[in-house]
This record gives C-alpha cells, structure tokens and sequence, in this order.
C-alpha cells in the first residue's frame, strides 16, 4: 500500500511534466541522449532503443525503446477484429520514433476565449503540451514504448524490476500513450514503464456486428489493452522487468478500463491477485491493478 502510494506521488508530476524531447516549445535543456550499444532479442526480432540521461544528477540513464508493434496493423481485413499477434521481423529495428496513434479526433483548442469557458487554465496548458504528440495518425497504431533503466541490462534475473503499464485516458476517443514520458519515472522509481497505444472511438469500441449474440464483444480497444499485457509479459524479461510483477495503472478512462479489465470474461479469474481502485486511495481517476507472481502466464 505504502509502495503503491509513492508509486503515485512521484507518477503525476511525472506523467504530466513536459516530455523529455519534443517540439521546441520544450524550454528546459534537452537530456543528453545517444543510441544504445545494446540489441535487444525480443520474440518477435531485436531491437536498439537509445540512452537518455536525465538532466538530474540524482537520475540515472533510461533505456528508452519507442514505437514497439505489440500486435499486427487492426488494418483491412483485421479492422473491427482482436488484435492478431504481430509478426516477426528480421533485422535490427532502431526504436527512435514513437509509433502513430490511433485514429481520433482531437479537442479544438485554437479560440482560447471560447475554450476557457469550458475548461480550466491548467486544463488548456496540459492540452496545448499533449496535441502535438497527436497528429500523426493511422490505423496502423498498436505501439507501446518502453522506459527501462539502462542497468536493466546487466542484472540478473532475480533482481529485475518491476513493471509500470500506464493506461492513458481521455474519453475512449483520443491521446495516446506517447505523450507520457517514462523516463523519470523510471530512473527515480526503479521501474520498468510501458506506455501504450489502444484502439479508440469507433475503431476501438463501435460493436459492428449484426448478430444478437451476446457472447460477441466488440470492445477491441480493451482488447488490445490485454494483447499489449500478453507482449508485456512475453518479453519485458530481455528489457530487465520482472514479468511476475507488472502493475496497470489507468488515469481518468484509463482508469475505468483497468476496471473493466478486472470484471472482463476475457481475462481469466485470478489473473490479477490485487485491486485498487481510486476509492481506496481517495485518488480521483486513478485505478491501479497489480499483476503478481505466476499470474498473466
Ligand atoms: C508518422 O509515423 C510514420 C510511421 O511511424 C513515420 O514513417 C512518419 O515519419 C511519421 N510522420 C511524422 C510527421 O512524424
Ligand atoms: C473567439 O470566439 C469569440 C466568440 O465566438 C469571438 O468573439 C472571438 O473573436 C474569437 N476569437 C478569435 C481569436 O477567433
Ligand atoms: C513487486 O515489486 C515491488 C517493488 O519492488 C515489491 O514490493 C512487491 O513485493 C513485488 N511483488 C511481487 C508479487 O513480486
């Protein structure tokens, strides 16, 4: 609980601060960063993320891998379908750019008279930093990106860390998980942080289907959520997390799909041995699930 509640405290300065690298409005120094020396030997290929080293000398370097497929393109005949494992690739993929995010219309924002009406100050400021991070859109967007200590690499295998999957939010309908840079989160906490990209608005939640069959969901963003979980603990091993100890982490509707997530009959019972919820913690919006030990498998 103890562990749980600093997870939290140090989670939204962290989550909400500016990114890391970005557009040019980012007026602090841009961390040091260079490739890393290091492929990673994921199921599906290797991989090379690069080193960020936080202007902080509390902080240690961060392994950053951007833009990771966690499960095929949801493109022509797989579109309003599951998501099907992604394929293999040969070759060793440089995981530099964030992958696109899914299709969505974002909130309006240009005439600020109109939108402080409806929304606070902080509000718009948080908007004006997150829509940059959303313009580059496609179908193609089932990403995630991963933030993981650069000693990760050379532990050994009892002493991996534990993994952070934030699930964004944002009404169903729009953001992403490349806006919420992990990086300090990960150096000050010792975690493993996964950030990820789920299918939204009608791609993501519209039920097509004609039958009356109630056994049919349609909920392919949740599904998704579960098929990054699925990668997640297929291969956060090789990035130095602790597959045994991956806790989600939901704000605002992210929050309410890790909810979901619990009381689905997609997801086995006991998969996740402990729950809580924002009302626990008096934390609005903010649902935390923790996957434990020989659960996921
Ligand atoms: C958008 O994403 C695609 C696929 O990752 C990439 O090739 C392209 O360069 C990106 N475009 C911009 C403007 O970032
Ligand atoms: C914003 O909207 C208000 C009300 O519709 C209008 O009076 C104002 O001219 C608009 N401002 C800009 C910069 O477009
Ligand atoms: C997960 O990691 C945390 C932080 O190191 C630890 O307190 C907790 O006991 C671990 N849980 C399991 C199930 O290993």
């Amino acid at each position: 609980m103890i562990i749980l509640m600093i997870v939290y405290f140090i989670t939204l300065p962290v989550l909400t601060s500016k990114p890391v690298m970005g557009d040019a409005t980012v007026e602090e120094k841009t961390p040091q960063q260079y490739i890393s020396s290091r492929v990673v030997r994921t199921k599906y290929g290797d991989i090379r993320g690069f080193i960020v080293t936080p202007e902080s000398r509390y902080l240690e370097p961060v392994e950053v891998f951007r833009g990771v497929p966690y499960a095929s393109p949801p493109v022509g005949s797989l579109r309003f379908m599951p998501p099907v494992s992604g394929a293999q690739w040969s070759g060793v993929k440089i995981a530099e750019e964030f992958g696109p995010v899914c299709p969505q219309v974002l909130p309006d924002i240009r005439n600020e008279t109109v939108v402080l009406k409806r929304i606070s100050k902080g509000r718009l400021e948080y908007l004006k930093r997150i829509l940059p991070f959303l313009t580059n859109q496609s179908e193609d967007c089932l990403y995630l990106n991963i933030y993981a200590p650069a000693q990760a690499g050379v532990r050994d295998a009892v002493a991996r860390y534990p993994v952070l999957v934030f699930v964004h939010g944002e009404s169903y309908e729009w953001s992403s998980g490349n806006p919420y840079d992990g990086t300090v989160l990960a150096s000050h906490a010792g975690l493993v942080v996964v950030t990820i990209n789920y299918r939204l608005g009608i791609l993501g939640f519209l039920n097509p289907r004609s039958d009356d069959y109630p056994r049919s969901p349609a909920n392919y963003g949740l599904m998704d959520q579960i098929a990054a979980l699925h990668w997640i603990k297929e291969n956060v091993a090789v990035f130095g997390g602790d597959p045994t100890n991956v806790t989600l982490m939901g704000h605002g509707t992210g929050a309410a799909c890790v909810h979901f997530l619990l009381t689905s009959l997609a997801v086995p019972e006991g998969e996740f041995h402990e729950f809580f919820n924002d009302f626990n913690f008096k934390i609005p919006g903010l649902g935390i699930l923790r996957i434990g030990r020989n659960k996921f498998s």
